[in-house]
């Protein structure tokens, strides 16, 4: 009996993790969120200037600047970012910024 309860446990330490995995997946609009702290809403810069505006950019440009940002290290404050993001996440952050692409 007492085997039977250690199995049960190590089934469901083994599989919550990819269940946990799944379930947890950001969404890219939830990425593109912690974006606009720096890069203004929906990236559409900061103040009357727009500064560090990402959406008068284009699909390509971000494309390559992000794969820049994840091959290129320094200490720069996109290269940390984008550490955690995925060729999925940027190709889906770039379908976000750029609709009509
Ligand atoms: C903590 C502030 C901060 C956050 C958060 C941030 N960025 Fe940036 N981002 C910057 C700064 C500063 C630069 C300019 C750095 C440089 O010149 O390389 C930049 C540059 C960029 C550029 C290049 C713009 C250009 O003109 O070439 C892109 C694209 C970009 N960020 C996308 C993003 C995306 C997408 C996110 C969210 C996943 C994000 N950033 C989150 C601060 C931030």
């Amino acid at each position: 009996m007492k085997n039977n309860i250690k199995i049960f446990l190590l089934v469901i330490i083994y599989t919550f993790p990819v269940y946990a995995d799944e379930q947890d997946r950001i969404s890219i609009k939830t990425i593109a969120e912690n974006c606009n702290g720096c890069h203004g809403y929906d990236g559409a810069g900061v103040g009357i200037k727009k500064l560090y505006s990402i959406r008068n950019k284009n699909y390509q440009y971000f494309i390559d600047k992000m794969t820049e940002y994840k091959t290129k290290k320094n200490s720069n404050v996109m290269n940390r970012l984008v550490t955690v993001l995925s060729k999925e996440d940027i190709i889906g952050l770039a379908n976000y910024y750029y609709p009509k692409n």
